[in-house]
């Protein structure tokens, strides 16, 4: 997976992306990070990049042309034939979550556009702009953190990017539910004690109790997970209607065949 990320501080994402988990994966070449300087590509002979705004209103626009060289130069670096997907880091935008994390993940390239001062000109962003993403209903003085945020949370679904694939799919919003609580040595800490059953041995009886775990958490701290988990799963009926339908059942066909 290929990260190309147009900002006005590139210095930013490389000294961020560059460590931890996301700086290991680039090394070991699972994924790339490609900050560009949109700055490089303006034709102002002062390096400005920004203009006032036509009808008025306070503060600057960053400008069209830097903004579109910059993703044209992008495009002939690009993996794929195909147009890619263009993300505008925007409080304007449908709210990021983890299934649209999940689904930016099955791209081989994908380029984030981060805007500065009071936003892009419009035209720019209808010419390449294929998604619109938000981080949440607050604003933010510019594009990286939430383009940063973004790439952390797709990369680490990479194939290769966790050592330890498998903890992808068991942690927090996997079937929207949350983690479950988990402990880790000493068994009793503060006077507080390891739950019994995790030092049991029992697997089957340790997924059970971590499953019940996660469904309570969901219930009480995200309730609007909950109710979306249980479209899902809905309550199975009780044992002891279900023996009385089918026992109701065989009455019938009795009947029938009498
Ligand atoms: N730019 C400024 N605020 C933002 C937000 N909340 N999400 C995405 N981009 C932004």
């Amino acid at each position: 997976m290929n990260f190309h990320i147009m900002t006005l501080f590139p210095e930013m994402i490389d000294e961020c992306l560059g460590t931890s988990i996301t700086g290991r994966a680039v090394k070991n070449g699972y994924i790339s990070i490609n900050a560009v300087n949109i700055r490089d590509y303006t034709l102002d002979k002062h390096n400005k990049v920004d203009d006032y705004t036509y009808g008025g209103g306070a503060g600057m626009l960053m400008q069209a042309q830097p903004v579109y060289d910059c993703y044209k130069a992008i495009e002939k670096k690009l993996v794929s034939e195909k147009k890619p997907r263009v993300i505008y880091v925007t409080p304007q935008g449908s709210v990021f979550d983890q299934k649209m994390a999940q689904d930016f993940a099955q791209e081989d390239d994908l380029v984030f556009l981060c805007g500065h001062y009071e936003g892009i000109d419009e035209r720019v962003l209808e010419e390449i702009v294929t998604d619109y993403v938000s981080i949440g209903d607050y604003v933010l003085t510019g594009g990286e953190l939430p383009a940063m945020v973004m790439v952390d949370a797709i990369a680490r679904l990479v194939p290769g990017v966790l050592n330890n694939h498998d903890s992808a799919l068991t942690e927090s919003f996997h079937d929207n539910l949350l983690e479950y609580p988990q402990y880790s040595r000493p068994e009793e800490w503060m006077g507080k004690k390891v739950p019994e059953i995790l030092l049991s041995g029992d697997h089957a009886k340790v997924d059970k109790w971590r499953l019940e775990q996660s469904i309570e958490r969901t219930k009480e701290r995200r309730p609007d997970l909950y109710e979306k988990w249980l479209e899902d799963h809905p309550p199975v009926p009780e044992k002891k209607t279900l023996r009385r339908h089918k026992r109701k059942q065989s009455l019938t066909d009795k009947e029938q065949t009498d």
